[in-house]
């Protein structure tokens, strides 16, 4: 078997309202593995019943298999046939049946991770979504529930620990080799299928659960690696608890194990009862993680142990139904990170990263619903809207009902779905019948794709004041007509000069294309803060002058909405910049320097507050795309305030940064906040900057100082940058993960020729297409870098696309991943989107592409 031959690229489309129970369900699967890296034989035991009255044969997905023997109920059989990979066993008139079938795998040569594969000595598996079936033949639907035992034999010197879900019920030695038996006495579908065999050194530690039982749990890594997880075993202790006092649910097995592995397309995958985790977010100590890693290593591990329950426990019925688990755990663990930490900060960075990832993805040829009406490769629905607007969706009902209505809702939705495959709609009624709600229009959530806008403006009569909303729905891929959705709204209003009533913060339920909402009774127009805390996933156009939004950048009593308000301040400014418009630049100078009057207080909302929009973002906010003005304009809006309040900027970097050791809200606010401090000052051309960052650089006690200041020399053209440069590269070339950021913050560099560095770095030697991580680091931080991603020559889409037809053979999941960016050419100038087309052509006309490519790159063309 060959990899690329194991993912044909015959686009077949899959449609949501053509699911059908399935004929057949398999109570009981036992799996023999005999390990070896280039040969791994398995031998799977499927006891099936037939679900339906007729006869029907069983037909098993496979994906890149042969099978080596058919036998049912203990006889040779040979009532068998491929269809394309599949295998279909006519099992005659039988309603139940034993079907033994044995294939042997080859993980070495399984560069796609997905299915059973070797990682660096270690064999690990990823099933979600469909790689079961690259390790037997199995229906591999999330709607086939069954409990495995699975036995696992091989050297005991090259697998020293074995491993699988649920409880080790029996091991033993066998001359050289050694064997362990697993069982999970829970039902799971197939892609929470997990095994792991290695040479691993365990962190151990244990959990009370509510209820007083005991649970061992066990962070496996490399030799070496132990010492970094204390984080990690922290952060799983956090979520335990808090999912027992937030939500009531506890764990269910004995043991929990975590296996971090180097080699991973995704982040961490939520297996029962053994995680896999992608080495990055586990992996954290001072000297080598950023306090930004440390909250993503908190973050993940909660987000994959709230599966066991939003996943596991309850799963989805098929694919279409993806968000059920994944919008609602990503907003749990959004919750979970709130609570640990600064719920403004925390909301601050998800709507960030919403209006990063996937507003863009609901502006383009891409767009899709939450729940999806067809697919052709479930791999690419992975997506930020099913995952954050996802979450923004379940956010909503939340606000909607409260705290306490919303946990009667979900109380319900596990109580009534536990140990079935459930779908949206599921979760919608259980919420709706829980806590006492209609949600009859705002299902609409499910099925419409786009960013719905609301136009707002304000009208007087008689000193009443009132909010006019139009909302319209945009047109998306498939949709061209909408319907206006329902979202609750939170405002308040404020009389600027304290006369006039104030109307404090309000809920108010927007459900129509036009609406009016009386805001009460002031002597001049009051300042309205609208969408405070984010309660919606919505763009407000809403025209207000800098003095409106510098008050309430000052005086807004939620948080959220005094970024906001500065945020807008900046956004205005730089947009009228870029199209020309000579600004004064006063109001956004006097706002941050106001806003740093709070850094001793809040620094970590000081930092974000005053960090300029990013030149994505600024061209979110224009007809056609100026990638060269938006990087202009930014860096000179960035010189000028940086400029105009230097004394602040170095006021804050001449006190001390908190020691690296301390991972308080505060000493991680601290370094942010000089870390955004440090960029300003360099960006004014300021002497002694280079000097300065080089400084910060060697003295730092930990990576959140030492990576800022590397990054801010990256951008300018000093000694210190390639000293430091070649400092990092030496202390830190053995270490994966800390050279992922070597290479990324060169390909972030705001330099003219960061196009030219990125192609050299791809030739360095530790760079390599094996590696997800290492490919996003270089790649992946090109196309987050606007302007060289989009240098007028369009050498930029070049390379992405020569990077996809390169990588598509050995990992097609990851290949898919770099395709959107070029798919976003209707934003942008016609020379541009002629290149960004072409390359997206020459993609799809090379033979051999996978599935996953094809779907995207061709529904990038429309
Ligand atoms: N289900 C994983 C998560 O969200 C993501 C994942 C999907 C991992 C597919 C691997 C493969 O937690
Ligand atoms: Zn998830």
């Amino acid at each position: 078997m060959t990899d690329a031959s194991s993912t044909p690229a015959i686009p077949v489309t899959v449609h949501r309202s053509d699911y059908r129970a399935p004929d057949w369900s398999i109570p009981d699967i036992a799996l023999d593995f005999a390990l070896g890296i280039d040969a791994t034989k398995v031998g799977a035991v499927l006891s099936v019943v037939r679900d339906i009255d007729a006869p029907v044969p069983l037909l098993l997905r496979g994906d890149g298999l042969t099978p080596a023997a058919v036998r049912v109920d203990g006889e040779v059989w040979n009532d068998w046939r491929m269809e394309g990979s599949d295998l279909i066993v006519d099992l005659g008139e039988r309603v139940a049946a034993t079907v033994e079938i044995d294939t042997v795998i080859d993980p070495a040569s399984n560069t796609q991770l997905s299915g059973l594969y070797a990682s660096g000595g270690l064999l690990c598996t990823q099933c979600e979504a469909e790689g079961f079936r690259r390790i037997t033949f199995h229906p591999d639907r999330p709607d086939v529930l069954s409990r495995y035992k699975v036995r696992m034999q091989g050297d005991k010197a090259a697998f020293p620990i074995l491993l699988s879900n649920g409880n080790c019920i029996d091991q033993g030695e066998a001359g050289s080799d050694h064997w362990a038996l697993w069982e999970d006495p829970w039902p799971k579908p197939s892609y929470l299928f997990a095994l792991v065999a290695g040479d691993l050194v365990v962190n151990r530690d244990s959990f009370t659960t509510m209820s007083g039982r005991e649970v061992e749990l066990g962070i496996w890594v490399r030799d070496g690696d132990v010492d970094r997880t204390g984080h990690a075993m922290q952060a799983l202790k956090d979520s335990m608890a808090w999912d027992e006092r937030v939500y009531g649910r506890e764990y269910d097995l004995d043991l929990f194990n975590i296996v971090a592995v180097s080699d991973f397309n995704m982040g961490a995958m939520e297996n029962k009862g053994l995680n896999i985790f992608n080495t990055r977010y586990i992996l954290a100590d001072p000297d080598t993680a950023t306090d930004v890693d440390y909250d993503g290593v908190e973050g993940v591990v909660a987000h994959e142990y709230f599966h066991n329950w939003s996943g596991n426990r309850v799963t989805c019925r098929d694919w279409f139904q993806l968000s059920l688990k994944e919008g609602f755990t990503v907003f749990r663990d959004q919750s979970f990170s709130a609570d640990m930490g600064s719920p403004a900060v925390k909301r601050i960075e998800d709507v960030r990263l919403l209006r990063a990832a996937q507003f863009p993805e609901d502006a383009g040829p891409l767009a899709h619903p939450i729940r999806p009406d067809s697919f052709q490769e479930i791999s690419n629905f992975y997506t930020a809207t099913i995952y954050n607007k996802g979450a923004e969706i379940i956010r909503m009902m939340a606000t909607m009902v409260g705290p306490e209505r919303f946990r009667k809702g979900t109380d319900l939705y596990f109580d009534r779905h536990d140990g079935e495959a459930a779908t949206c709609e599921d979760f919608v009624k259980a919420i709706e019948d829980g806590a006492g709600i209609d949600l009859g229009q705002f299902r609409r959530w499910y099925e419409q794709a786009g960013t719905p806008r609301l136009k707002l403006s304000l009208a007087e009569e008689g000193g009443h004041w009132s909010l006019d909303i139009v909302q319209t729905v945009p047109p998306t891929p498939g949709q061209p007509e909408k319907q206006p959705m329902m979202m609750p709204l939170r405002l308040a209003a404020f009389a600027t000069d304290g006369s006039g009533d104030a109307l404090a913060d309000t809920l108010v339920m927007v459900t129509g294309a036009t609406q009016r909402i009386a805001l009460g009774t002031f002597a001049a127009r009051p300042a309205l803060s609208v969408n405070r805390g984010f309660s919606a996933p919505i763009i407000v156009d809403f025209e207000r002058g800098p003095g409106e939004l510098a008050w309430l950048a000052a005086h807004d009593d939620d948080p959220f909405a005094r970024y906001e308000a500065l945020q807008q301040l900046m956004l205005d400014t730089l947009v009228a910049a870029v199209s020309g418009k000579a600004g004064d630049n006063r109001a956004v100078i006097d706002a941050v320097g106001q806003t740093l009057e709070g850094a001793a207080s809040d620094p970590a909302f000081v930092a974000e507050a005053v960090l300029l929009p990013s030149e994505a973002f600024i061209g979110d906010q224009m007809v056609t795309v100026d990638p060269d003005a938006i990087r202009r304009e930014r860096l000179a809006l960035q010189a000028t305030i940086g400029a105009a309040l230097e004394t602040k900027w170095r006021a804050v970097l001449a006190g001390k940064a908190p020691p690296a050791t301390d991972l308080s809200r505060k000493a991680k606010g601290g370094r942010r906040l000089r870390g955004v401090a440090l960029a300003y000052l360099a960006a004014t051309g300021a002497d002694d900057a280079s000097a300065l960052a080089f400084r910060i650089f060697s003295d730092a006690d930990g990576m959140t100082e030492r990576q800022a200041a590397l990054a801010t020399l990256a951008h300018g053209d000093s000694d210190e940058r390639i000293a430091a440069l070649d400092i990092f590269y030496q202390r830190y070339r053995d270490n994966p993960l800390v050279l992922d950021k070597w290479f990324q913050v060169q390909a972030w560099s705001l330099r003219a020729d960061t196009l030219d560095a990125v192609k050299e770095l791809a030739q360095h030697p530790d760079f390599t297409l094996a590696n997800p991580n290492r490919v996003r680091s270089l790649y992946g931080a090109l196309t987050g870098n606007q302007a060289a991603f989009h240098q007028a020559d369009g050498e930029g889409y070049r390379l992405i696309a020569d990077l996809v037809i390169a990588l598509d053979p050995k990992n097609p999941q990851t290949a898919a991943k770099m395709i959107p960016p070029l798919g976003r050419w209707k934003r942008f100038d016609d020379a541009r989107a002629a290149m960004m087309r072409a390359e997206l052509e020459r993609i799809l006309a090379r033979p051999g592409l996978s599935r996953d490519v094809t779907e995207q790159a061709s529904k990038s063309l429309l």
